[in-house]
Formats: C-alpha cells, sequence, structure tokens
C-alpha cells in the first residue's frame, strides 16, 4: 500500500514536471554514480567497484602512433574529421569481420558478413538500440542470474521486464531457460519474450563463462520456443579477449546456421580504450535496418576519427599486441585478488565464489544473513574503512529468480598492485567488524 501511494505521488510529480514515463522508468542515478560520488567525496577510498580498466596500461603509444599514420596523408586526416555513415566506417568493418571470423574458425560464421556488422559508441549504444527495436512496455527479456546491471536498468527504462533464469558456475542453464519459458506460457505471457541476454564470455558480474555444450543448447531451446515471433538471443561478448588461460570457445552465434537468432555484441572498451567508445554488433538481417534506422535518429553514425584510429590498430596488429600485454597484468590481478580471497577473506567470512579464468571481476557470495547492499552495515563499514564494492543485489533481475543480498562484485582491473591488495585488506577488515557486531 505505501509503495503503491509513493508511486502514485512519483507519478503525479512526474507529470508536473512535464516529464515522459520513460525518464521515469529510467528511475534514478544508476549505481555507478552513487559510487562514483563517494569515490570523489573521499580521496583515499579504493575502488573494487568500478568496471573501469587499469588506467596505467591504456594504449597511449599506439593510439599516438595510430594517429600519426592516420594524418600521414592528408585524404585519410580529412575524411577521419568529416561525417562518417551510420552502418560505421567500411575499414574498421572490415578488419573487424576478419577477426572476428578468424576467432570463429572452428565452427564457422554462416550467413554473416562485414555488412551486417554496425559500429556504435560502446557496446553499450548497440545493446540500448537492440532492446530499442525489439521492446514495447511491458515485454520481457530472459536473463542471466545474477546479470549486467547497466542493461537490466536499460530494459526497465523501456518500461520492459527482465525475468532471471538460472544459472550456475557454467552461465545459464538451458533447462531452466525451458522451465521458465513454460512458466510464462503457462501464465500467457511467451508472446511478451522477446529476447534472451547472455555475457557469454567472463560475464559481469560473475567473471565466468557459458560453458561450450551449453551455447548450442541456448541456441536451441530459443529456436524451438519461437513460435509466433523469433526469439533473439543477444550474445554480449564483451570480455571474450580477456582470457588469461588460453581458452577459446566458439560464440553462440556460431551455431546459428541461419544468421536470424543471435545478436552478437562486442567492444574494444575492456581489450583496449573505453575512452574511444568503439562496440559493436553482427545483427541478424531482420534487426539490421530497424537498428540503423533508430541508430539515424540517435547521431547519424558514431564518431569516425575514433573508427578510423581503431581500423588502423586493427590493420597493423596493434590490438593483439596489447591484449597480450593485457592479458599478463590482469591475470596477474586476477591471482593477487583470489590469494586475498583465500588469505585475508576466507579466515573471517565463509565466503563462497567460483574462480574465474578471464575477465575483470570476482563475484563472492556471502552467508546468507550478511546483506551487502548500500544501506547495509557492511557496505557502510567498507566506505569507512576506505573501501567500495558493487553489491550484488543490483545484478539480479527483476522477476524470476530470487534476489540475494549476499553477494558482492569486485573489480580488480583499476587498482594497481599495492592498492589492490591493500583494498582486500580494507574489505576483510570491514567484514571482521560487521562480523563480530552481527551482519544484520
Ligand atoms: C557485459 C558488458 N557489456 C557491455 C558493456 C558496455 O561497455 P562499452 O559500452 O564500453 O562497450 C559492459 C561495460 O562494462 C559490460 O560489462
Amino acid at each position: 500500500m505505501m509503495s503503491l501511494l509513493k508511486q502514485e505521488h512519483g507519478d503525479v510529480e512526474r507529470v508536473l514536471s512535464g516529464l515522459s514515463r520513460r525518464a521515469a522508468w529510467s528511475g534514478g542515478p544508476p549505481i555507478a554514480n552513487v559510487l562514483m560520488a563517494k569515490a570523489l567525496a573521499q580521496p583515499d577510498l579504493i575502488s573494487l567497484a568500478a568496471g573501469f580498466v587499469e588506467h596505467q596500461s591504456l594504449p597511449v603509444e599506439l593510439v599516438e602512433k595510430a594517429i600519426e599514420k592516420l594524418f600521414s596523408s592528408r585524404a585519410t586526416a580529412l575524411e577521419s574529421l568529416q561525417y562518417g555513415t551510420t552502418l560505421g566506417h567500411p575499414r574498421l568493418r572490415r578488419a573487424l569481420w576478419d577477426r572476428v571470423s578468424q576467432a570463429e574458425a572452428a565452427v564457422g560464421l554462416r550467413h554473416a558478413g562485414p555488412e551486417q556488422i554496425v559500429i556504435t559508441a560502446g557496446s553499450n549504444q548497440l545493446l540500448y538500440l537492440v532492446a530499442e527495436a525489439l521492446l514495447d512496455p511491458g515485454d520481457i527479456v530472459l536473463c542471466a542470474t545474477p546479470s549486467y546491471f547497466v542493461f537490466l536498468g536499460m530494459i526497465k527504462s523501456f518500461g520492459a521486464r527482465t525475468v532471471g533464469v538460472a544459472s550456475d558456475r557454467d552461465g545459464m542453464i538451458p533447462e531452466a531457460l525451458e522451465d521458465r519459458l513454460a512458466w510464462l506460457e503457462r501464465r500467457g505471457e511467451l508472446e511478451r519474450v522477446k529476447a534472451i541476454y547472455v555475457a557469454s564470455y567472463f560475464d559481469n558480474p560473475t567473471g565466468l563463462s557459458l560453458g561450450p555444450e551449453r551455447r548450442p543448447a541456448l541456441l536451441e531451446v530459443a529456436q524451438r520456443w519461437s513460435r509466433k515471433h523469433r526469439l533473439y538471443i543477444i550474445e554480449d561478448c564483451a570480455y571474450r579477449d580477456l582470457s588469461y588461460y588460453e581458452e577459446e570457445w566458439p560464440s553462440i552465434r556460431s551455431y546459428d546456421v541461419t544468421g536470424q537468432h543471435v545478436v552478437m555484441v562486442g567492444s574494444f572498451s575492456k581489450s583496449f580504450s573505453p575512452g574511444l567508445r568503439v562496440g559493436w554488433g553482427l545483427l541478424p538481417p531482420a534487426l539490421l535496418d530497424p537498428v540503423l534506422v533508430l541508430k539515424g535518429h540517435h547521431d547519424f553514425g558514431s564518431p569516425n576519427f575514433n573508427q578510423m584510429v581503431m581500423a588502423t590498430i586493427l590493420e597493423e596488429g596493434w590490438l593483439e599486441e596489447h591484449v597480450a600485454r593485457l592479458r599478463s597484468i590482469y591475470r596477474r590481478k586476477l591471482e593477487t585478488t583470489l590469494k586475498a580471497v583465500e588469505g585475508m577473506l576466507r579466515p573471517v567470512v565463509a565466503v563462497k565464489y567460483v574462480p574465474p579464468r578471464g575477465g575483470l571481476y570476482v563475484w563472492l557470495q556471502l552467508p546468507e544473513e550478511w546483506d551487502t547492499g548500500v544501506e547495509g552495515p557492511l557496505f557502510q563499514a567498507a566506505v569507512e574503512d576506505g573501501v567500495v564494492y558493487v553489491p550484488g543485489e543490483y545484478c539480479f533481475p527483476e522477476e524470476g529468480e530470487p534476489t540475494l543480498r549476499c553477494c558482492l562484485r569486485l573489480s580488480f582491473a583499476m587498482p594497481d598492485d599495492i592498492n589492490l591488495e591493500k583494498g582486500m585488506e580494507r574489505l576483510a577488515r570491514a567484514i571482521t567488524r560487521c562480523g563480530s557486531a552481527a551482519p544484520r
């Protein structure tokens, strides 16, 4: 009753302010802003929260070389400063296609080509455009539990719903996807389901990958349940390059022999530079035009200059050089984090986790009675001790699976080695303090 009153009051306020329903669905400031505000207010705070990449390893020299090369010809320099196309620069799309198809050599990519690649300002924009093309208010996206919280918020901003599908150490469970679809069918809601969202490599927030046999299995379920309309799989590959132990599994897209079901999404943010804001999608034909029309409304094309820089980096083979360096840096940081979890956290709390083999995150589950939320005692104690993490509760879809309040996400990329250890020590101290004062 209270929350209904609050909602109605919020609605009156919105109408009086002349704001749209979309603005209201978008909710308050994202958690990233809340954490950022805390970090700014306390400069010695160590952030194990931000999904940033390591600052010192950003590719300054490689970008410098690429710009020099680009500007060594007046014609390309002028081209890079001009408007481009909505689809994206052909040189970048070609270079990307060569790289992606090479990575998929084991199974191959059928019904695909550079003409289906759309370049966006970061992969977040691609996710947004696909959601915009697919979703009406009340529609449903099925998501792995837990999932990338920015994506969850984005879906909500369309007035659409996120419904969780049970996942384990190998990602979304195909049988659970089937059960969830059957459950929605019984409720008469099957037609509202538009897409299934999975980050298939070293995902955010768990750092875990979708198991190799689950890739074709999820696709098979999506195809079989595409009854009145097509059910898309949005395969987010943002962390694909950040593999630290030589594993290379074919994407879900590679099993999609008709090329109709899977939207493959990629990014150079984690493997090169988030500041360049270059992301991409390999789209099924039916989505290509709608996404391009919507993108035209947003921007008439992503920054041409950045795309030409990125194309040069790819063509010269400099991306592989950089990724190799990043892999050894992040592998060391991952191992430092896991060592600290074992050596510092485990002695003070019965923490559960699955060691990731790539990516930028470690997902911890504390005993059930702990509350890791922003208003909870652990988060407050952690801030007092000078460290922040992402509370796990943000990473759960709104419906379907239960929200666990006892989880947290650690990002190990941004702090240097000294601060990473210091941050883990601070977290252990906060946990010890809360543990002795009863966590709830
Ligand atoms: C799983 C996942 N997908 C997509 C993105 C978006 O990244 P960008 O827009 O920088 O490509 C992120 C960023 O953290 C992410 O974690």
